[in-house]
């Protein structure tokens, strides 16, 4: 097990690097000039680190089972062992300790606890699992923010039915979270339903890259699937579940539990193109496609005005009773932000897709008539990371935290994932990642920003606690703060574990004297609260 004692005066290394690195930016963000109370935590999700993929009792997942489809994975990867989390949670543990967090998101896995969904019964070694996680985070003074559904769901409910394409999704997700309330409830204050509906829905229904494997020209070649339709589907099913699972947590659980539940969408930030004004309007029905197709529902009542005016019968229609009950149905919203892109006007002008970072099919409903890129006349928006289209624009944090502010009238936010993967093959990201440093200090200075000019942020989760299964890209794309040797499997702290460390013992990067331990009781941490 990993021990390391990092303290502030064995920084002076990473400051080194650090200040060569930014001084054109003098970035210098502190913990203190966050709101004392503030979640500070890392973000995993159980597909991606748990392993054990069949052990005590799991059922096979949708995961499990793509995996095990040639050619879906990279480099033939698969999510069997993981980080082999599922036998080295204390370890891990220790680790987010030893950071000085005081939250930890982590799902659970849907197959572990359930491994037939509502056909067969709860599988005990699995809630078993997920009570040893919780019990000694709390004895740790580490809030646990739980991500009910993570991607990964049970693969007999797809065998069955098609999954979050079938209605009948809606009432075994409920079926699930009533199991997570039940089990974990009087522990867990934080809930988050679903992780990216959105992202979710367009990876594994217009692209086909995720499972089910689902998609259409021009969006891909798969053997099923419709890419201008299902998305909306599947988006339309899991918003019902949501806000069903949260009738059920406010009706029978909320009185007794005091808990919270939210969201947690992908929102990327979209700027225009030109300052042509179609194309502002372009960046706008991007946000409006993007981010608002998911909360504009849980906070209103409906899907956004922009996606309305655009979309015809295939856009799916909420009635009145579903309306109603969709409606404030979050307390908090949890933000994902990683990039930031451009947007064109595509309802004006011809879009063809001619960069290697602009997704296909701009010219259709479902992508709001918009064509999204990364560069502007050959240069791009930032600096390239591991992923094609995240791209390092730290004010994107500020813009799109400010654009959910305006939106949902300041309704409490937590960032559920930000952090960065470095280009394939660069070795210096097992251990000198100074660009991850830079990018989660520079995003968390936008974050401060934005938190200034009265934004109600209320927590910050890193993507991600240890280089993990990366889904389609497998184990070649890394946003790890600690690295994992892929055969022994041990934990080893990079540059950025030792940073978020002194960070959150308030140490600065330009004055290390300055170092105060501050530490924050799991008590201080303050509920949202719910109208
Ligand atoms: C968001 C997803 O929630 C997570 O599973 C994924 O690994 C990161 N983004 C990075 O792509």
């Amino acid at each position: 097990m990993w021990k390391g004692n990092l303290t502030c005066k064995h920084s002076s290394f990473i400051i080194i690097f650090f200040l060569i690195l930014c001084s054109a930016n003098s970035i210098d963000i502190k913990r203190s000039e966050f709101p004392h109370g503030f979640l500070f935590g890392a973000a995993t999700s159980s597909y991606q680190i748990e392993g054990a993929y069949l052990e005590d009792g799991k059922g096979l997942s949708n995961w499990d089972f793509f995996c095990r489809i040639k050619g879906s994975i990279a480099n033939g990867d698969s999510g069997d062992i993981a980080e082999d989390h599922y036998h080295r949670y204390m370890e891990d543990i220790e680790i987010l300790h030893s950071l000085g967090v005081n939250a930890y998101r982590f799902s659970i896995s849907w197959s572990r606890v359930l491994p037939r969904g509502k056909f067969g019964g709860v599988n005990q070694e699995g809630i078993l699992f997920y009570n040893k996680i919780i019990d000694n985070l709390l004895v740790r003074g580490i809030e646990p923010f739980v991500t009910i559904h993570h991607f990964d769901y049970p693969q007999e409910l797809e065998d069955r039915y098609g999954g979050w394409l079938s209605p009948r999704m809606q009432e075994d997700y409920v079926h699930f979270a009533e199991i997570c309330f039940q089990s974990y409830g009087d522990r867990v204050r934080y809930w988050c339903s679903i992780n990216e509906p959105n992202l979710f829905a367009e990876f594994a229904y217009e692209r086909g890259t995720y499972p089910p494997s689902h998609c259409s020209p021009p969006f891909g070649n798969c053997s099923a699937g419709n890419s201008d339709i299902e998305p909306l589907i599947v988006v339309h099913n899991m918003l019902l579940a949501h806000a069903k699972a949260v009738k059920l947590y406010r009706d029978r659980f909320k009185s007794e539990q005091s808990g919270v539940v939210g969201i947690v969408v992908h929102s990327f930030m979209y700027k225009p193109l030109t300052d042509d004004k179609w194309d502002m309007e372009a960046a706008d029905r991007a946000l409006a496609f993007n981010t608002a197709w998911i909360l504009d529902p849980l906070v209103f009542g409906d899907y956004p005005p922009e996606m309305r005016r655009y979309h015809g019968n295939e856009l799916p229609k909420f009635a009145s009773e579903e309306r109603m009950l969709l409606r404030d149905s979050i307390d908090f919203i949890g933000i994902n932000h990683y990039g930031t892109l451009y947007a064109k006007d595509c309802i004006y002008s011809c879009c063809i897709c001619n960069d290697s970072s602009c997704n296909k099919g701009s010219d259709r409903a479902i992508r709001g008539f918009v064509y999204t890129t990364a560069e502007r006349d050959g240069v791009p928006i930032g600096e390239p990371t591991g992923l094609p289209r995240f791209f390092i624009v730290p004010q994107g944090m500020e813009e799109i935290v400010e654009y959910a502010k305006k939106r949902y009238l300041n309704k409490p936010m937590f960032v559920t994932e930000n952090g960065y993967s470095s280009p394939q093959n660069q070795v210096d990201d097992y251990h000198h990642d100074v660009k991850r440093i830079y990018y989660l200090d520079s995003y968390l200075a936008f974050l401060a920003r934005a938190m200034r000019n009265g934004a109600d942020v209320r927590g910050y989760f890193i993507w991600t606690l240890m280089d993990d299964f990366e889904w389609s890209n497998g184990y070649s794309v890394r946003f790890g703060i600690y690295h994992v040797d892929p055969h022994s499997l041990n934990r080893t702290p990079k540059l950025s574990a030792t940073w978020f460390r002194n960070f959150l013992s308030n140490c600065s990067i330009n004055h290390v004297e300055s170092c105060n331990s501050i530490s924050l009781m799991n008590k201080d941490v303050p509920m949202p609260q719910s109208e």
